[in-house]
């Protein structure tokens, strides 16, 4: 299957033609040549000077990538290694004259040089060449296209450029930093092209604009010459962005990138006869900024300020880093151990109008606005609830994409905590680093170890209930692609299977001795903090709840271990039973 898949991407990318008509102008760079971060020029233009391959200064040194020529600033299009920190300015870029594309950094001390194949080709090069469209073209011997950068598109298309099925644009960092940013852009298998924000499990719940255009023979997006982003299928094409153009002109560069603020955005660059440039923007989705999910992050909302995005904490939290707004914010309660439904005088209720989210309730009833506050302070795993005409839809820590509307009529009931981080838990935010190593091998100890380790698995995709339309075949494929990572259901069944029946039963003796705070019963070495361990043992169960809908997020338990969000007492793990937990 695999193979197939394989052999199927190479046939999408050998039959892409690099350009055509008359973009396919370029600039020939033999075998032998090369550039370098310290003598002019550090990079190779395209024949009109429109598109330049080489050194681009960022940050502390330089990237490699290729920029369209512009005034006041160029755009970048394209990055090599954008995960890799910038290289220092003693580099070189060589074709090399055995036919290998190659980036060369020089430190101190090491003659040779650190090397990175930018192309990674099997068979050598003959030549490569820079076209006009912004497209960097190797070629074999026959003349054969063997690899171009348009093939692996970073945030950017350009006029000319393919994304195949099931490929992704990822949004940059920053304008000033092209590493991998917070989105990406999807041309799904189901011929559906979807906006998401990026570590989510990429379920409708989590999409924030969508074409709704479902074709299973769908084979790529491309955006033609003329500046139509077109849905290419063998059984018809769909026109997601139309330019009204009718006629090619080399003086038009059209490019649709998705923006580090997560905005997918479709440019026409001009060119008039003085070399002056104009802009134009055609298209932009979605059309508010707020409307991009999770754009200020967790625990955090998003509301217009003029006609600026602005980002706001919810009742409860304060910003992770007060300097950087979009960061999301984090609690600055201490989450008391929430044993029985009564204990609420640690806890207030906060109401905000005109307030919404997207986030899936994992408890929804019709009751009274009062009824509704009162159920979310006497529930553990309530941190909110969002009251809609008449329904009242509970939903945990963190809030992931909270919003605050001027038209909207829905209501949300926050609960605060009333004792404060600060004063409090100074001991477990310092212990949590260092989690306790247990070494003798008694049994209930290894089984403990087990339920935490195999708990993260489970936790790093948490099931929301699914409707199903957005992901159902994106997510087979992913779970073939990211084997392990993927689907939860699969992970909870292997941590259920990985225990024997008495291990499982030990599980649930744990659970026993945790609510009943006897966890000191397990004997422990002396060295391991009961706090922490405590504490750990509540996160592992917390994540092999039977009913998805309770676990919690990879992020909640990172927090959680942290010490940035207090744990409370799960229910016991057999659903069937959840009831009697406390
Ligand atoms: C561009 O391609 C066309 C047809 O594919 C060809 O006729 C033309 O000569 C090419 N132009 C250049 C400059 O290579
Ligand atoms: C660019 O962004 C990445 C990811 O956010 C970050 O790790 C890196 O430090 C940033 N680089 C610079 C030069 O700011
Ligand atoms: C830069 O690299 C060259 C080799 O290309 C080397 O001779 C030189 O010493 C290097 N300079 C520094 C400052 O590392
Ligand atoms: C589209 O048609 C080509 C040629 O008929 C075929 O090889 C390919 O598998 C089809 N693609 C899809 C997604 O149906
Ligand atoms: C681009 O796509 C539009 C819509 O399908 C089409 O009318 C136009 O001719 C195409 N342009 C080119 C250069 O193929
Ligand atoms: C879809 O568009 C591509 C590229 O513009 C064109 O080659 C193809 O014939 C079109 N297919 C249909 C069914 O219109
Ligand atoms: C294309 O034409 C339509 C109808 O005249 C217009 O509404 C639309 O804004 C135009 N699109 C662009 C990108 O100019
Ligand atoms: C949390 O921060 C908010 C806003 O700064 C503040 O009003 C509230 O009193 C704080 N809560 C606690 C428990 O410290
Ligand atoms: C934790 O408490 C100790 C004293 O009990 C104090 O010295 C230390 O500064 C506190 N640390 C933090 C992070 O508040």
């Amino acid at each position: 299957m695999a193979f197939a898949y394989a052999a199927f991407f190479l046939l999408v990318i050998c039959i892409y033609k690099p350009a055509s008509a008359h973009q396919n102008s370029s600039t020939l760079i033999g075998l032998g040549s090369s550039i370098s971060t310290n003598v002019q020029p550090t990079s190779w233009r395209s024949p009109s000077g429109t598109f330049a391959f080489g050194f681009y200064p960022q940050g502390s040194g330089f990237i490699v990538g290729i920029w369209l020529v512009y005034k006041p600033a160029d755009i970048i299009t394209w990055t090599a290694f954008r995960d890799d920190p910038p290289v220092p300015s003693n580099a070189t870029l060589e074709l090399t004259v055995n036919g290998k594309l190659l980036l060369r950094t020089y430190y101190a001390n090491n003659e040779a040089g650190e090397e990175k194949l930018i192309a990674n080709i099997e068979k050598s090069a003959s030549g490569a060449r820079m076209f006009d469209s912004g497209n960097l073209v190797l070629y074999n011997e026959n003349s054969d296209v063997i690899w171009e950068s348009f093939s692996f598109p970073t945030d950017t298309l350009l006029g000319g450029q393919h994304l195949s099925e099931g490929g992704e644009l990822i949004s940059s960092a920053s304008t000033t930093n092209s590493s991998t940013g917070r989105f990406h852009l999807k041309m799904q298998i189901d011929g559906n092209l979807v906006l998401y924000p990026i570590d989510t499990i990429d379920t409708s719940v989590d999409a924030y604009w969508n074409t709704a255009t479902f074709d299973s023979s769908v084979t790529n997006l491309y955006l033609n010459y003329t500046g139509d982003l077109l849905i290419l299928s063998n059984d018809s094409n769909i026109t997601v962005f139309s330019s009204n153009s009718t006629s090619e002109s080399s003086l038009i560069i059209y490019r649709a990138t998705l923006e580090y603020n997560g905005i997918f955005r479709l440019y026409s660059h001009n060119f008039d006869s003085n070399g002056a440039y104009t802009a134009s923007l055609m298209h932009y989705r979605p059309q508010y900024p707020c409307n991009v999910k999770s754009f200020c992050g967790l625990n955090s909302y998003c509301t217009m300020n003029g006609n600026q995005p602005c980002c706001s904490c919810l009742p409860g939290t304060v910003f992770v880093n007060p300097n950087q707004g979009n960061n999301g914010c984090k609690r600055n309660f201490t989450e008391e151990l929430c044993k029985v439904a009564e204990e609420t005088s640690s806890y207030k209720i906060t109401d905000m109008e005109k307030m919404s989210w997207d986030d899936f309730p994992y408890s929804s009833n019709s009751m009274s606005e009062e009824d509704c506050r009162k159920s979310c302070l006497q529930d553990c795993n309530c941190a909110g609830a969002l009251y809609e005409s008449g329904d009242c839809m509970k939903v945990k820590f963190p809030v992931k994409y909270a919003k605050r509307l001027a038209d909207d009529s829905s209501k949300v009931f926050f609960k605060v905590g009333l004792k404060s981080i600060e004063r409090s838990s100074n001991r477990s935010i310092a212990t949590a680093m260092n989690p306790p190593v247990v070494q003798k091998k008694s049994e209930k100890r290894v089984v403990l170890i087990c339920i935490m380790s195999v708990a993260f698995i489970t936790c790093s995709s948490i099931a929301i209930a699914v409707s199903g339309f957005f992901i159902s075949r994106t997510r087979a494929v992913k779970a073939r692609m990211r084997m392990g990572s993927g689907n939860l259901g699969l992970a909870h069944e292997l941590t259920l299977r990985a225990f024997s029946f008495q291990e499982v039963q030990l599980c649930y003796w744990a659970y026993e001795l945790l609510v009943a705070r006897e966890l000191d019963k397990l004997d422990l070495s002396v060295d391991v903090d009961l706090e922490t361990f405590e504490k750990m043992v509540m996160v592992g169960i917390w994540c092999i709840q039977d009913e998805p809908g309770i676990r919690p997020s990879m992020k909640s338990v990172v927090s959680m271990l942290e010490g940035n969000t207090g744990v409370s007492v799960p229910p016991n793990p057999t659903s069937a039973s959840a009831s009697t937990s406390a």
